[in-house]
């Protein structure tokens, strides 16, 4: 495998040629934000939290630093008045729709983003992908996919495959940025009233629908999942 050199934030660094902005910046030492990453998926570029700026012959641009490859005298910016910007608006949207996640509250005060700038609209669930890539990649099982375009996009089990797979396996939890653990309750909801979920949660009558409580916490709880 070929080596480039690429500077970073003034460092020199040397990548592998397959290697990402992202991959790159982390083998130096060097920190990037991201929501939708994990090391072990495919990235997908989807959140924009990662994004820097990359300057190469002559032009500069805005990239995510997760799926950007790395090359030969590439320059990469991973703070500036515009990158932080860009992340302190991504961090307030999404924080409408997780407001009870420690990642982007971390992201919030890193950033100096308005926790409040956004209506709130908790779905609990900011859409990054990564219980659906892991049951997919990972498990290879496809038990959680996406449902829907748009502003009705949301994750699903697959009861059927759920059913089967799910209870013992609840390996997608712990990758979930929402502490709210959105895909637990999604889980629950996909598996009633089948029997695996006769299990009374919090807030419900023994063999009732599942019902979302405040910031899912209790469901967590419910599933005996770890974070
Ligand atoms: S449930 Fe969590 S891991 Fe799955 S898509 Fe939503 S935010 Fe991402
Ligand atoms: S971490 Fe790069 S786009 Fe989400």
């Amino acid at each position: 495998m070929s080596e480039v050199s690429l500077t970073i934030d003034g460092k020199d660094v040397t990548a592998e040629e397959d290697m990402t902005i992202l991959g790159a910046a982390q083998s130096a030492g060097i920190s990037i934000p991201t929501v939708c990453h994990h090391d072990a998926l495919k990235p997908v570029g989807s959140c924009r939290l990662c994004t820097v700026e990359a300057e190469a012959g002559g032009g500069t641009s805005l990239v995510a630093a997760c799926i950007h490859p790395v090359s030969e005298d590439l320059v990469v910016t991973t703070r500036s008045e515009q990158i932080d910007e860009i992340r302190k608006v991504l961090t307030e949207q999404l924080l409408a729709y997780a407001p009870e996640s420690g990642l982007l509250q971390s992201l919030a005060e890193e950033y100096g983003a308005d926790k409040d700038r956004f209506t709130k609209e908790p779905s609990f669930c900011i859409l990054c992908g990564m219980c659906v890539r892991y049951c997919t990649e990972i498990k290879q099982k496809n038990a959680i996919g996406f449902l829907d375009r748009g502003a009705n996009r949301e994750i699903s089990f697959v009861p059927e495959i759920a059913q089967r797979e799910c209870w013992d396996c609840k390996e997608c939890f712990p990758l979930c940025p929402t502490s709210a653990l959105q895909a637990a309750f999604v889980l629950m909801r996909s598996l009633t009233p089948l029997p695996s979920s006769s299990r009374p949660l919090p807030g419900e009558q023994e063999g009732g629908p599942p019902v979302a409580v405040d910031g899912n916490k209790e469901l967590l709880e419910a599933t005996e999942v770890s974070k």
